[in-house]
């Protein structure tokens, strides 16, 4: 029986390209570049697409793809998947969640300590060789411990920052469309705010939602406006929930105290007036970045595309019930 053709946009990783090789006549796309028409033309005749969350799996890629049956994008996000054109189309679409939840919420950790203590801040100094030696008054940052941290979405992610935050003594506000259960809500000391309260209380603001309708300039002038000017905004979601305009106003401003952003509205690119800013870290979307991590990733997708061509339903079939899938 012949195998089915799949595009995978990148070489992935070994773990996964076994899954792949041994199950799927796959084609690995090596470039150091992709541009879309490239795209659409390698995937035209496929039966499975393997993606990353910078390539859209919309309805010019689905006509320009008529074979394609599974789409599988190798991030926990899948704003770059229009599901519903896919479901249309009876394409299946999947995604790789609850591997990257801790280390995403390591790293937000890493930036909540970042931007408090000032720590690239520190290093540039340190490298300009300009540093005098110690005086009292230097890079005076804000304390962690003992502060508020305010989570906006208490999804897995969420949830385990508000888990690191437990050796920090910190009071734990979260806002979320649903309420977290009575036990998690007791394990993790969270309490439930709306978000009014969240932006006006926090002196750490972590984002965690996923990025939608109701999400998009979520930080937005008007909430930002709300915050302490003591209070950090870290954003390890998706870019468009902060409006980076109305950022570097309230930055401008003095209305907070500094931001730290792993993720952009317009990717690659950050806004330009964040760019001279010493109150601002700015990371390339890396917070998911540990090779254990993106292993698992690859791995999820790969295992996604091959169940859905043996017959099963991929594990992580993001529109499984609407295309009724058993
Ligand atoms: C990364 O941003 C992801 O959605 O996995």
């Amino acid at each position: 029986m012949s195998k089915p053709k799949v595009l995978s946009t990148r070489p992935l990783f070994p773990e996964a390209r076994k899954i792949l090789d041994a199950n799927c006549d796959i084609e690995y796309w090596v470039a150091p570049e992709r541009p879309r028409a490239e795209l659409l033309r390698r995937a035209a005749g496929k039966e499975g697409l393997i993606c990353l969350l910078t390539e859209k799996v919309n309805q010019e890629l689905l006509d320009a793809a008529p074979n394609l049956r599974v789409a599988a994008t190798v991030s926990v996000g899948y704003d770059n998947i229009d599901v519903e054109a896919c479901t249309r189309r009876k394409v299946v679409a999947t995604n790789t969640p609850g591997v990257l939840d801790d280390t995403t919420a390591d790293f937000a950790w890493t930036l909540i300590m970042a931007i408090g203590r000032r720590l690239v801040e520190g290093d540039a100094w340190m490298r300009s060789g300009t540093w005098p030696g110690w005086d009292l008054d230097q890079l005076i940052g804000g304390d962690i411990w003992g502060k508020t941290l305010g989570i906006l979405g208490f999804g897995r992610i969420g949830r385990g920052v508000a888990r690191r935050a437990q050796g920090f003594n910190m009071r734990i506000l979260y806002s979320d469309a649903v309420r977290a259960p009575a036990e998690v809500e007791k394990e993790l000391h969270a309490e439930f705010v709306d978000r009014d309260t969240l932006f006006r209380q926090a002196d750490f603001v972590s984002v965690h939602v996923p990025l939608m309708p109701e999400t998009r300039h979520l930080i937005s002038k008007e909430n930002l406006w709300k915050m302490k000017p003591t209070a950090y905004l870290v954003n390890t979601s998706r870019g468009p929930v902060v409006d980076e305009a109305a950022l570097a106003e309230a930055l401008e401003n003095k209305k907070i105290a500094g931001a730290a952003l792993d993720v952009f509205e317009n990717e690659p690119k950050a806004h330009p007036a964040l760019l001279p800013r010493k109150d601002v870290i700015l990371t390339p979307h890396i917070a998911s970045a540990s090779i254990d991590t993106r292993t698992k990733m690859a791995v999820m997708a790969a295992n996604n595309v091959v169940a859905f061509f043996e017959g099963r339903r991929p594990p992580n079939a993001i529109n499984a019930d609407a295309l009724g899938l058993k």
